[in-house]
Parts: C-alpha cells; structure tokens; sequence
C-alpha cells in the first residue's frame, strides 16, 4: 500500500516538476547588426518582406519603445550580456573609434563581469553562440582567447570573434582607408617637413646632422608606411575569421552559404538539446556592411542588396522558428528579437547604394542617441505564457533580458555589483503597469549625451539632449563626413540649457520644448539633472577594454591558421568549412548530431 502511495506521489511529483520546469524555459536569442526599427513589416515596413519575424509579434508581444544601451556594437553587446551599463565594465571609448576594429587588440568583456550566459550553465542549461561576438579575443597571446566567448559561459561557438566588415568581401571597399589617408598624410607631410629641415640646416652648416640620423629617419619613416600599407593590404586575412569552439576554421571567411552554415549550425544545437535546456544566441551578421545574399535572395528584395540582405536574415529566423515546432519544443522556449542598434545611415556604397536601413519615424541612426539610432525591435514570444498580439508602449531597455532570463532561470542575480536591466515578466504579464526603469541613460561611447525619464504613474516619457552630434551637412541625418558621429569636439554641439522633447508627443524629436509650450519645464529639467547626478555617482571606473592601447593592432596577438607567411590563408571558400590541418571537410553541413 505505501509503496503505491510514494510511487503516486512520486508522479505527482513529476507532473509538477515537469510544470515548473515550464517556468525555465529554453530561449532563443536573435540579435540582428545594424537593423533598423522601420525595416520590419510588424513595426510598419510595407515593402520588405519579413513573415517570419512578423509572426513572433503575432504570436507573442512586441515592444514599441524598447532601447538600447548603446548604439554601437561593441558596447551594446556588453550591456545586453551583462544587464549593465557599458561603463561600468570598461567597455566604452573615450576617443574617436568605439568598438573593437582589429583581431589582434587586446580588450574586452572582462572575466569578472557575469553574463546570463554563464549564469545559466551553472543551471544546467547547454549554451551557444552562432554568429557575431565582437567582444574580444586575446590578452597577450595569439591565442589565449581569454576574452572568447567560452570565458562567458558559451559551451559552443560558431562564428566571427569580430565583425563583418565592407573589408570582408574580397573586393569591398575599404573603411580605413577612408579614416587612414588623413594619417598617413599627415605622417608623410611631417617625415617630409623634417627630413627637408634637417637638410637645410646641414646645408646652411647650422647644425651638423650625421647621415646615420638621416637615414635612420627615412628608414623609420618608409617602415611604418609598409607595415601600413601591407597591414591594409591584408586587412581582410587579418580580421574576418570564422572559428569553432576555439579553432579557427576559415581564414578569410567566405560569403558563400554563410547565413546556410550558420542557421544549420543553430539547428543542429537545437536537434542536439531537444530534451536538455538551452540558450540559443543567435547573434546574425546581417545586416551590417559588407553585405551579402545567397543565390536565392540576390536581387529579390525591392530595397536592393541590403533589402535581400534582410529578407535572407528573416529566412534564417523562419528556419530556427520552424525547428523549434518540428522538435515540439515552441511552447517552451522563449524567443526574443531585437537589433544592436539602429540602422546606420551613413552606410553608402561606393556606388551610391543606400547600405544602411530605415529607422522609420525616428531621427537619425547608428552612433547617435536620436532615437533613430538606440529605438530598436523588441518582439518576445512564448505561448501559453506572453499574450499574442500584445504591445508594450512603455520604456524598457536591451539591459532587461538580463534579469529577466537569470529570474526565470531561477538562478541567483549577483549582489556585488549593480545591475541595471529589469525584470520584463511582470510587465510582459501585465501584472504591473509600469517597468521599474524610471530613467534610462544615454551615452555616446564614454560620454553621457542623454537621459529619458518616465514618471511613475504616468504616461509621459521625456528626453534631454546634452549635447548632439553635427550633421553633416545640416539638416541631413546622419554624419557623412566620419562615417560614425562622434562624442566631442567640434563635431557636436552642447545644448545648456539641454535640448528637451516629450517623446510621446513628438517621438521624432523635431522641436524642442521650451518654457512657453512646457510649464512644468524647468521642473522637468531639475528632477532629470539631479537622477544624472545620482546616477553619476553610482559609476565606478573600470579598467578602459578600448583605450587606444587596446584596440590597435598588436602583431603577436593576431591569430592566424596558417603562417603569416601563407598570409593566414585556410578553410577553403565556397561555403565548405576545413578543419585546421587544411584538409577540406566535404561533407558540409555535418551530417552527425
Ligand atoms: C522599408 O525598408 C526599406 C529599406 O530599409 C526602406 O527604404 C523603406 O522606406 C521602408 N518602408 C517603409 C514604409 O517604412
Ligand atoms: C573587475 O576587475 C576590475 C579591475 O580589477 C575592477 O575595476 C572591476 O570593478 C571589477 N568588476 C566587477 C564587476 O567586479
């Protein structure tokens, strides 16, 4: 009798655990590069075709006012991992270039900040990265890997420890050239200064400049214009890697069949974990420059090649989505959607080509802290548990997915450190009415430029600008002349008193409020620089990942399959991964589990 008694119980018992294991779902993560808000049917795009995107704000709830920590790559991927501020873990720039630009510098994510990733294996759960990582590499080997994402609880990784790039295709154009002419000019224009002042003053027998000095200066000179120009040269061998795990399997990385290789990757993982949880990072490549599409997208879209760059990304997210159903796995696993950052405006081609997205009604794009650039996609689905078709118009950030997946997780959110997501459920629930985020800041890589704020218990959401970048030229939306905005200088502009919009009435930030059209203006304004203050308070300097000593190019750090003498050349183009060794695997996609 007892014995069936525990055995009922013990059915009972898992009945139940089985229900509360529903609460700790798989996820899947799809973080597109570069997207912007506009460029998707369910935020009102009517010409690009993205289904299967669409289908996760039918089937689950989308958010219209979610923002991102950052509108760069490198720091909005910190924020999103780590559910904190960029700053606080060094991981913006204090000078011109804000994200990782070589393989071989020596920043990034340090081992002490705490992912979500890392604090769900802990849980059990399998963990993968597909895609982009740009979060560092080395420290002080070529290949130590200590900033690979395996030190930040990713059990497997396929994918770009960098970025793509316009110098990743073989005949793209290059983005540094445009930045490094100014140097190498400069640098050209000096040697040549010197060398001539020095053969005037030997000529007038003022000084007596031995030819040893002379020459050394030469030398000097013309070495560091080879090692530039060779450096260039091989930019695309250098930077654009593909690695698994810890091996680099394709060097240069090939265009062909990328977007293939890497959603049969993601599946699969799937395939491989349908009966044990796991998180899916699905981080694409898409839409950043240099852009590509397979056969079946090229010239398929009506917005030209970054059209079907995006079609080809929806197509991918299809794949995953109907994976998921086909392993019986929907119901449990929560699916999120969003962008880095917004589209970047200034992405022209050589050509002409418009290479950047749409931010739709929002002003401006990539790099700034319009909302163009920080409004992104946010779409959540999981049935049965998110009401489909839901819309969220309050503020929430990309910071949230942090708390939000370690509470469901139930695994313990760290208490050394400040965390500045917040917990999506209960609003996603609508057991609340309002996020907890009463203030999001704004910063323009190290520099704080902005500050929203939304009042409790009420609708209203209000922004300060501090200061804002020029465009160039005036009244266009973007800065054509740096590719990127800038945060200093002459090439923005400092409002005091700051610039202040009612982002509910004017979400397109056209015209700044003042105390006539505001009454409550300069109350506004008072209650927003004392949270800045406060907030200010509250950040600790951390050791800077992108100071310039970290990011430049450090020759024994690149990592490199092959010798540099064989120009780190392996993995043969054409879609086929080879292992190390160089022999050609040719049985792609992996035909075992
Ligand atoms: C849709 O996206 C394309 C490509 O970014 C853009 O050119 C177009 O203006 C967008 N259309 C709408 C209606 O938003
Ligand atoms: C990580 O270490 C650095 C350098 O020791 C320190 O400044 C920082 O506060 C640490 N971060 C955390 C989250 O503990």
């Amino acid at each position: 009798m007892n014995i069936l008694v525990v055995f009922f119980l013990l059915q009972w018992a898992k009945a139940n655990l089985g229900q509360s294991a529903n609460l700790r779902p798989n996820y899947v993560l799809f973080v597109a590069d570069d997207l912007g808000i506009g460029d998707l049917g369910c935020y009102g795009n009517t010409t690009l075709r993205t289904p299967h995107i669409d289908s996760l704000a039918e089937d689950g709830v989308l958010l219209t006012h979610h923002v991102a920590a950052a509108s760069l790559c490198t720091p909005s991927r910190a924020a999103i991992l780590t559910g904190r501020y960029p700053v606080r873990s060094g991981m913006t720039s204090f000078h011109r270039i804000g994200v990782f630009i070589f393989a071989a510098g020596s920043g990034g994510l340090p081992t002490n900040e705490t992912t979500f990733v890392k604090l769900l294996k802990e849980q059990g759960y399998s963990t993968a990265l597909i895609g982009k990582w740009h979060l560092g590499l080395n420290c002080e080997t070529s290949d130590d890997h200590c900033h690979h994402p395996a030190r930040h609880g990713f059990d497997y990784f396929y994918g770009l420890p960098l970025t793509n790039l316009r110098n990743c295709k073989p005949n793209g154009s290059n983005v540094f050239i445009m930045g490094s002419q100014h140097v190498i000019h400069t640098t050209l224009q000096l040697v040549t200064l010197a060398l001539f002042t020095l053969l005037l003053l030997d000529y007038l027998a003022l000084l007596r400049v031995p030819w040893r000095t002379l020459g050394s200066v030469f030398l000097a000179a013309a070495l560091l214009l080879v090692v530039l120009v060779l450096f260039l040269s091989q930019f695309r061998n250098l930077n654009c890697i593909l690695m698994q795990d810890e091996k680099i399997i394709q060097q240069p990385f090939s265009f062909d069949n990328l977007t293939q290789r890497m959603t049969s990757e993601a599946i699969s993982f799937l395939e491989r974990n349908s009966d044990h949880p796991f998180l899916l990072f699905m981080s694409y490549i898409h839409v950043h420059t240099a852009l590509y599409a397979s056969q079946e997208f090229l010239g398929k879209s009506k917005h030209g090649l970054y059209g079907d760059s995006v079609e080809e990304m929806d197509w991918s997210v299809g794949q995953i989505l109907s994976s998921l159903e086909r392993l019986k796995l929907s119901k449990q696993t929560l699916v999120y959607f969003t962008s880095d950052q917004g589209a970047h405006v200034e992405e022209i081609s050589d050509s002409g080509e418009m290479h950047g997205g749409w931010n739709g009604i929002y002003r401006g794009g990539k790099s700034t802290n319009w909302e163009g650039g920080i409004r992104v996609p946010g779409l959540l689905r999981w049935p049965g548990v998110l009401t489909a078709g839901k819309r969220v118009h309050g503020p929430t950030s990309n910071m949230d997915l942090f708390p939000t997946i370690v509470n469901l997780a139930q695994a313990k959110m760290p208490s050394n450190r400040i965390i500045d997501g917040r917990d999506l459920m209960p609003l996603l629930r609508a057991e609340v009415e309002q996020s907890e985020h009463e203030f999001l800041f704004h910063y323009c890589n190290s520099y704080l430029s902005a500050v929203r704020w939304h009042p409790r218990n009420s609708s209203a959401v209000w922004k300060v600008h501090f200061f804002t970048p020029n465009f160039n030229p005036e009244g266009a939306q973007g800065c054509f002349d740096t590719y990127v905005c800038q945060c200093y200088g002459r090439y923005i502009s400092y409002h005091d008193p700051p610039l202040l919009y009612d982002l509910l009435s004017d979400p397109s930030e056209t015209a700044p409020l003042t105390p006539t059209s505001e009454p409550r203006y300069h109350q506004i304004l008072a209650v927003m620089s004392t949270a800045v203050e406060d907030h200010q308070k509250g950040v600790t300097p951390a050791p800077n990942q992108l100071s310039l000593a970290n990011i430049l190019w450090k020759p024994w750090l690149q990592p490199c399959c092959s010798t540099l003498w064989e120009h780190c050349h392996c993995g043969k183009e054409g879609g086929k991964s080879a292992p190390q060794d160089g022999t050609v695997d040719s049985d792609y996609p992996p035909t075992e589990a």
